[in-house]
């Protein structure tokens, strides 16, 4: 379905630390990282959760359970070397399946809003699961972040990892066709975490897949995110209706407290944007292509973090509902913009707004995204 391009300059950019950092190494010459594997728990029926731990040469760390395909955290050098969680979420299993508002959740099969949950393809009609007032939010009821995956590592040359894989029943939340899903979280000796998705059905259905991170560069619970100085490779975005579906309407950022074609603090103009950030933005670049979707950097820390992707789109929200009812890792009280989101991902309702992108897979073909996120400091 979608055919991936790295830019000769992306690259570049990936691999160039190989070459110059000096790296350390263990005794046979190869460089220092590991994939490990344990459990994280049990689900009430008795499923047994794993988690894997991938840890690189500069001791950055991320760890993935089976459990919704989730990313339980990251932890992310400062300027200082300093390790810190960068991700909200729970310290343990528990805390998961009681209430997470998609807390490193992989989201799926149709991440973001479709208008009352209904759609038609190829004349018939179709009625998902309605969990966001008359509106079909993030899956469903129990979409992909609720979901137990398989797990797997994964060892390459310059990169350890784990793959996730799912077999999403004909009808389940109402989606039409058996989609086989495949994800895989990569970390690499350059501080990037790549995470990438793979899908193939035996019936005709939307598809939008991405990740749902909640991020504060200056450690989880650590504050809200208001000084993190963001940057959005967009010049358009899609205006909402009052339920957060897109009007249809794709209008231009300029002069407006949408514009972060440059950087601006999160809390700049965040007043002005009624219930906080929660849009998508139409990145500047080919739809499919790999591509700078945004920068943000926390000026305390040093940490910054840029994310790239193929998808065409990048949902921004600013933790607006988050209100200090959930108390997370650690002990630390989530309040109201504690964390932001940035969701590379295809734009909300598109079953339903035939002149945005497509979001069809059919049988035969194959769905394929990709997203990074790199971390580095300044
Ligand atoms: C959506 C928000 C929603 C949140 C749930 C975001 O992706 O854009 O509207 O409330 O997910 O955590």
């Amino acid at each position: 379905m979608k055919k991936m391009m790295y830019s000769v300059g992306l690259m570049i950019l990936l691999t160039a630390p190989i070459f110059f950092s000096c790296q350390k190494r263990t005794e046979n010459g190869k460089v220092e990282m590991n994939v490990k594997k344990e459990l994280f728990g049990k689900t009430s029926d008795g499923t047994a959760i794993e988690l894997f731990t991938l840890t690189n040469y500069n001791g950055m760390k991320a760890r993935i359970m089976t459990y919704g395909a989730i990313l339980v955290s990251l932890e992310v050098p400062d300027r200082n070397g300093k390790l810190a969680d960068i991700t909200l979420g729970y310290d343990d299993l528990a805390g998961y399946l009681k209430n997470n508002p998609y807390f490193g959740a992989t989201v799926g099969r149709y991440a973001n809003r479709i208008a009352k949950g209904r759609f038609t393809l190829n004349g018939v009609k179709y009625q998902l699961a309605q969990n966001d007032g008359e509106n079909h939010l993030h899956g469903g009821v129990k979409g992909f972040d609720k979901v137990v995956w398989k797990g797997e590592p994964v060892k390459e040359a310059n990169t350890v990892g784990v793959k996730l894989t799912y077999l999403n029943k004909d009808g389940e939340e109402g989606y039409p066709g058996n989609l086989s899903c495949t994800v895989v979280y990569k970390l690499t000796n350059e501080n990037a975490l790549i995470i990438s998705y793979e899908a193939t059905t035996d019936k005709a259905t939307p598809i939008n897949l991405t990740h749902h991170s909640y991020f504060n560069l200056a450690g989880q619970g650590n504050g809200d995110i208001l000084n993190h100085k963001l940057m959005i490779n967009a010049d358009k975005y899609t205006p909402v209706d009052a339920g957060l579906i897109p009007t249809g309407e794709i209008r231009s950022v300029k002069n407006t407290p949408m514009d972060f074609t440059t950087p601006q603090t999160i809390g700049s103009r965040i007043a002005e944007v009624k219930g906080g950030y929660d849009h998508n933005y139409i990145i500047n670049k080919k739809a499919d292509e790999m591509g700078l979707v945004a920068r943000v950097f926390e000026p305390t820390s040093g940490r910054v973090m840029e994310i790239y992707s193929t998808e065409p789109g990048v949902q921004f929200y600013s933790g607006n509902f988050l209100d200090g009812s959930i108390t997370g890792k650690s002990g630390k009280v989530y309040r109201k913009y504690y964390g932001f989101c940035l969701e590379p991902q295809h734009f909300p309702d598109s079953p339903n707004k035939p002149q945005f992108p497509s979001v069809i897979l059919n049988p035969g073909e194959k769905f394929e995204s990709e997203s990074i996120y790199k971390f580095y400091t300044k």
